[in-house]
């Protein structure tokens, strides 16, 4: 190979040392050929790639950007995701036997920033009319035909409350439409919501929305989307962003048009005479009709007639309704219908199946419920970290996802690009995922994310650093498996994560919280420093107990050893709940009234 052909990674900044050292020449050619470049830098300056590259390139070489390449791979491997994800739905079908599908689309965001009224003005119905308190509170789905192609939305509720049904929301979805208000800018659900669309790899095009509102500012939304990695392609990003002034209709057909272009890009596809499956998307008891599941056909041809099992309930159907209520007898990929004749409500999210005939329906609904109940009286077992590297080696796990939560938002990009770093230096070639990153205590909301993966091998570990676990979390985490890992030191967090990736993680000790306790009163003692007049509101402390301070959610302190443990000026060597108590820490006097005190023993787990 010839000089000239060779091509070299560079960096975004490097140093003129590790310029030459790249292309294996001395420092003193490339400061020279720099200087002959009008630009003066000493051997341990940093260039920025542009310079390096017009350098490398004068010397012979050709430079390629390291970040771009990287950037490419990332997209690459989304890509090849989005294939695995799409074949595993319209499984089995042979790839001349697909068709064109209308795309589905998931409307996400955070509430009242105008998901319903975007889609009202799309159908130029009056849905959000009719709605209780207006708040939307099913999966609403609807087609809508646009420059001859069909379009089918659904819309998902942006109350925190409903995270469940949002996740789902994003997996049922071919694109998503992030709403972001241009008067309120982006908000815990807006990152929320794209946390799940990310985690689902479902492309995204953003509708700014109220435009027209006085104090509207997309400009900003923009900015704070492109915090969050998500740039807008005027600003050289890939993410389209439309603005939009529903009630008057403005931007509409820029964002349809959007949305046509992206399905054009992925060619969703289905086989309408093939096996017939899709989702639930809701489902509920009508006094008078039965029970009514809404369904979305993803593949086949859903007919009246068709016997179908869902989850653990099954039936014949009976008769089938579109959005509009109107009765219909058949309905292909990508369609929403309501369906009368199962003999339960099945779960939302759940898949359904065609078969053979109701009683096969009724024997594979028989044995999931069997399944399940069994599986009720074992706990489900958590995907631990030293769990994953042999899920690893036996080739069901490539990737292992994370979602980082942190104190403050300073301590949040060293840790991602940190992870990122053992992803790239890892020799089984396993990819640390960061399904999330974001700043404050662990909700029930990260704990469904992370367990909002089909197989096993798709969960998320919950890594918390510096941050406090909402109880709710704690019991959620318990019930569907999701291990959350405590973290306080950067160094202990990227030690176990490499060490999970080589297989040789240790057998962890946890934390396990005994008693919390509220601070009521702080009592200053000379030579002893502050006292915590505290109440004892769950559990129990103990003298050998550790403990940790938090404050409106913020750890304050950590590991701390307990100096004195007395109830009315006597030693004890525990407190119960209930009860009034006065402790004292080990250089720590940081305390205030109206703080938390955790007690925690180190427990070894497993
Ligand atoms: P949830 O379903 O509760 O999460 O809310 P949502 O996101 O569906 O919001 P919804 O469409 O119900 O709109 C909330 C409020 O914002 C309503 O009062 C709408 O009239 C108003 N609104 C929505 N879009 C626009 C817009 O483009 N411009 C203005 N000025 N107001 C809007
Ligand atoms: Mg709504």
């Amino acid at each position: 190979m010839t000089k000239e052909q060779q091509v070299v990674l560079v960096p975004d900044y490097l140093t003129v040392r590790e310029v030459a050292e790249l292309i294996d020449s001395s420092p003193i050619d490339v400061m020279k050929t720099l200087i002959a470049n009008g630009i003066m830098a000493s051997i341990n300056q940093q260039i920025d790639f542009d310079t390096a590259a017009i350098v490398i390139g004068e010397m012979g070489y050709e430079a390629k950007s390291q970040s771009a390449l990287e950037a490419e791979k990332a997209e690459q491997q989304r890509a090849e995701e989005m294939t695995r994800k799409w074949e595993q739905m319209y499984k089995g079908e042979k790839p001349e036997d697909l068709e064109p599908r209308p795309s589905v689309i998931t409307i996400l965001g955070h509430v009242d920033h105008g998901k319903t009224t975007l889609i009202d003005t799309i159908r130029k119905a009056n849905v959000a009319d009719g709605e209780a308190g207006g708040i939307t509170q099913h999966i609403g789905a609807y087609q809508v035909k646009h420059d001859n192609q069909t379009i089918t939305f659904l819309d998902t509720p942006g109350h925190e409350a409903f995270t469940a049904m949002r996740a789902r929301g994003a997996q049922g979805a071919d694109i998503a439409i992030l709403v972001v208000a241009a008067d309120d800018g982006v908000m815990p659900t807006t990152r929320e919501a794209l946390n799940h669309a990310r985690a689902a790899n479902v492309p995204i095009v953003v509708a700014i929305t109220k435009v027209d509102k006085d104090n509207a500012n997309p400009d900003l939304v923009k900015q704070q989307l492109a915090e969050l990695e998500l740039i807008p392609d005027e600003w050289d990003g890939d993410t389209m962003m439309i603005p939009i002034a529903a009630l008057e209709g403005d931007g509409i057909d820029d964002l349809l048009e959007a949305l046509i272009l992206v399905a054009e890009e992925h060619d969703f596809a289905a086989n309408p005479i093939g096996t017939v499956r899709g989702v639930v998307l809701e489902s509920e008891v009508d006094k008078f009709k039965g029970t009514l599941a809404t369904l979305l056909v993803m593949n086949g041809t859903l007919k009246v007639g068709d016997s179908i099992v869902a989850g653990t309930s099954y039936g014949r159907v009976k008769a089938m309704y579109d959005e509009h209520g109107k009765k219909i007898k058949s309905a292909p990929p990508s369609t929403p219908v309501s369906v009368l004749g199962l003999n339960n409500p099945p779960e939302p999210g759940d898949r359904f199946e065609r078969v053979k005939n109701d009683k096969v329906a009724r024997a594979i609904a028989q044995e999931l419920i069997e399944e399940q109940a069994v599986k009720a009286h074992k706990p489900v077992e958590a995907l631990s970290l030293e769990d994953i590297f042999k899920q690893f080696r036996a080739g069901q796990a490539k990737q292992l996802n994370l979602i980082l939560k942190v104190d403050v938002q300073g301590s949040l990009q060293p840790i991602v690009d940190g992870l990122e770093k053992i992803s790239g230096a890892n020799e089984e070639g396993i990819q640390v995922r960061v399904l999330a990153a974001d700043v404050g205590s662990i909700s029930e909301s990260d704990v469904m994310l992370a367990s909002a993966g089909d197989a096993e091998a798709d969960k998320a570990i919950i890594i918390a650093f510096n941050t406090i676990v909402a109880d709710s979390a704690k019991k959620q985490a318990e019930t569907h498996g999701v291990e959350i890992r405590n973290y306080n030191v950067i160094y202990k967090l990227f030690e176990d994560i490499e060490l999970a990736l080589e297989g040789m993680l240790d057998p962890k000790y946890e934390a396990k919280i005994i008693g919390q306790a509220e601070v009521r009163q702080i009592f200053s003692i000379s030579r002893v420093g502050k006292v915590a007049g505290s109440y004892m509101k769950e559990g129990e402390a103990q003298r050998r107990s550790k403990a940790r301070i938090s404050r409106r959610g913020k750890v304050l302190g950590e590991n701390l050893e307990i100096d004195a443990l007395k109830r009315f000026n006597e030693d004890v060597s525990e407190v119960r709940t209930g009860f009034e108590f006065g402790v004292s820490f080990v250089n720590f006097n940081d305390i205030e009234e109206g703080d938390i005190i955790e007690f925690f023993v180190m427990e070894r787990v497993r």
